[in-house]
């Protein structure tokens, strides 16, 4: 098969990379199969072998690649390892979709304004892991989840569109995050889309979205 022709749906050459389940990686697979998304989903890319999403890809007919990073402990080379992967498969646009590892400069640096990542806070609050766990301990009224442009900093990339809803009295983390992970099946699709059709896209480190900077990220209420 040429590589014109692998992986799912049309339009803009995409891989999805991941660590683990990939529920978000199986909305876009659902919106890609069903002619939603202007996407040729190319390619998943995990850093885990054996994890969920891996079987979501395939079962798809998306092809998919692993750079076992806990094979050696040389970082270093699984990084050189991940670089030539992507290279290889020359995506116009990458989705960050629970890959957890901090990505290389050089990587990110690559794909300027190409790279996007669903994070589990209303950024810029709670950058970084256990951000349900955080926003209950905090005592936020609202908690939710963040589409950004990935820039080298974590979690630091300017957002594109928001999901949140409001903390109710007797929530947990994992109603909360139950909650929120809902959303992400909503928000994420709709800014891969914004950018596969051209209405997205990060001009001077500022997003604009159809011709207009946009200086807060859309905001969808759940509930
Ligand atoms: C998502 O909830 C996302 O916010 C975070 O990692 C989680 C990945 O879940 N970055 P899944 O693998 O898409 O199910």
């Amino acid at each position: 098969m040429g590589k014109e022709s692998s992986g799912i749906g049309a339009g803009m050459n995409t891989v999805v990379m991941i660590s683990g389940g990939g529920t978000n990686l199986q909305a876009i697979i659902n919106e890609a199969l069903a002619g939603d998304l202007p996407i040729q989903l190319r390619a998943v890319v995990s850093d885990r072998p054996g994890v969920l999403g891996l079987d979501r890809a395939e079962k798809a007919g998306v092809p998919t690649h692993v750079v076992d990073y806990g094979r050696s402990n040389d970082r270093a080379a699984a990084e050189r390892q991940l670089a030539a992967t992507l290279a290889a498969l020359g995506p116009e646009l990458i989705v960050l979709a629970g890959f957890m590892r901090i990505l290389p400069t050089p990587i990110v640096a690559a794909y300027p304004g190409r790279m996007l990542n669903i994070h589990p806070s209303l950024l810029p609050k709670f950058r970084g892991l256990n951000t349900y766990r955080r926003a209950l301990d905090a005592g936020e009224e609202w908690h939710g989840s963040t589409v950004h442009f990935v820039i080298p900093e974590l979690d630091a990339g300017p957002p594109i569109i928001q999901y949140r809803v409001a903390i109710r009295p007797d929530e947990t983390e994992s109603s909360l995050q139950a909650r929120v992970q809902q959303g992400e099946y909503l928000i994420y699709p709709r800014a891969v889309g914004w950018l596969a059709s051209g209405r997205l896209r990060l001009r001077d480190h500022e997003v604009w979205l159809d011709g207009l900077p946009l200086h807060e990220p859309v905001v969808i209420d759940g509930d």
